[in-house]
């Protein structure tokens, strides 16, 4: 049996009966926090960018626009607005191997589930986000350099591939149409790692949703790729230096085991790239232990060492853009100690521009450990404080709260997503969207 045949046969044959509770709940979690972060996104620069520019864009059939009850869109533009408006802060969720699995699937079916003639039950939908979700998965594992840092921004890669395969399986394709849904999707995906840090880096899980969107609809059309796309190293392959496909077994096997059910995902308390949480996390760890013995007085810092894997993107001395901001060891090192936390307003423009920060950030020194890799997996973090009088404060943070090894609370969960939302939304909107997803197989 060929790869792409296994895969596909899989998609097309999966069923709600094999959902289990532990990938119902952590799906869940997923769709909650995607929807939270995408509903705060649609208040962001670069999200009004995307929508001004589709709105040129007319069809008949419409799908709602997250946080603007008066505007509508084809499916596909739907998609990816709503899927700029996720990643627009860096705050959805992320897994291991890394990508952000979430954003790429679920503005692709909600506009989809929309546009249907027949509208797919609760239950059809979650099966299709966990369909996409497990692709991800799967397709992750087939490289090793996959496991830390790719050459391509992981959801341009795998995550068009979610959500083709989403999209098939909510459409309901044959398994020979979901063949070609994947290999139409490879041929949208790839998207520099150059681009992390600018306001392009949200478009990659936009277009990403879009496209796996649009391979399934152009399928559907007839549309037709190469069907061994996963089997060849001119396919599939060819995003990866090491790439070692293997088959997905179908439902009626009984080696059948979801990856997100092995493998849970991590939720951001910061909107910020996933390796800030664990510089903030000692950041104020080590400014607590300074606290234990005097007041924190910025002035009499001398030197600020940050300990932390080596990386060209997450490494940025002197950021003066949010997106920089989001992506810098030592701007969310800076701003956690000085102000003992870092939120969703460290990241205006007047907070980065602030003098004190930037007399902070110019004693920091950043050095990488030969055994700290960067890996969510592994990595860590430690801070040292060198106050003038000659004493150090160090702490370090090797899982922060939030991460897979430390999940967050579905009570901190809820709450990320009510205090998100209602930006956005009244609070029966906010109460009802937790509702439906609490019992969405229902
Ligand atoms: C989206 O990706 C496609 C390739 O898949 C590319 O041609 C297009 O320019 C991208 N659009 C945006 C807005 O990023
Ligand atoms: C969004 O959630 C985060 C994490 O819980 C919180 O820090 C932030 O204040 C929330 N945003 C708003 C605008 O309330």
């Amino acid at each position: 049996q060929g790869i792409t045949e296994s895969f596909a046969a899989a998609i097309h044959a999966l069923n709600s009966a094999q959902l289990t509770d532990g990938v119902i709940k952590r799906s869940k979690r997923m769709i909650v926090d995607t929807l939270g972060v995408g509903l705060i996104g649609t208040r962001t620069d670069v999200f009004n960018k995307a929508l001004t520019y589709s709105q040129l864009f007319n069809s008949k059939e419409k799908s709602s626009i997250w946080g603007n009850s008066d505007m509508s869109l084809p499916a596909h533009y739907a998609a990816f607005v709503n899927g700029i408006a996720v990643h627009s802060m860096d705050f959805d969720d992320t897994w291991h191997p890394a990508t952000h699995p979430s954003g790429a699937v679920l503005p692709a079916l909600l506009a989809l589930a929309e546009a249907m003639p027949r509208k797919p039950s609760g239950l059809e939908l979650l099966l299709a986000f966990n369909v996409g979700i497990e692709v991800q998965g799967r397709l992750l594992r087939f490289s090793r350099e996959a496991q830390n840092i790719p050459e391509f921004h992981p959801p341009s890669v795998v995550g068009v591939m979610g959500s083709a395969a989403a999209s098939a399986k909510l459409l309901g394709l044959s398994a020979l149409q979901c063949s070609h849904a994947l290999s139409v999707a490879a041929s949208s995906a790839g998207a520099p790692l150059a681009n992390t840090a600018t306001q392009t880096k949200p478009l990659h899980i936009g277009n990403a949703t879009r496209r796996g969107l649009e391979a399934a609809q152009l399928v559907q059309l007839g549309l037709k790729g190469n069907p061994d796309i996963l089997d060849i190293d001119c396919g599939f392959g060819i995003y990866y230096r090491d790439y070692n496909p293997s088959v997905m077994p179908g439902c009626d096997d009984s080696g059948f085991e979801w990856t997100l059910e092995k493998q849970d995902v991590a939720f951001k308390r910061i909107p910020a790239h996933l390796g800030m949480h664990w510089v903030a996390d000692a950041a104020l760890a080590a400014r607590a232990k300074m606290e234990e013995v005097r007041s924190f007085e910025p002035r009499e810092i001398i030197r600020l060492t940050l300990r932390v894997p080596p990386s060209k993107y997450i490494n940025c001395p002197l950021p003066t853009s949010q997106h920089q901001a989001r992506h810098s060891f030592q701007f969310n090192a800076c701003s956690a100690l000085l102000d003992n936390k870092v939120t969703v307003d460290s990241f205006n423009q007047m907070q980065i521009n602030r003098k004190d920060l930037k007399e902070l950030l110019s004693k920091v020194i950043i050095e990488t450990p030969a055994d700290n890799k960067p890996s969510f997996e592994n990595m860590y973090s430690e801070v040292e404080l060198e106050t003038n009088d000659g004493q150090h404060y160090a702490a370090k943070c090797n899982t922060f709260y939030g991460h897979w090894r430390k999940p967050l609370s579905q009570e901190d969960l809820i709450q990320k997503f009510k205090s998100n939302a209602s930006a956005v939304l009244t609070s029966e909107g906010v109460e009802g969207i937790i509702d439906v997803i609490e019992n969405l197989e229902n």
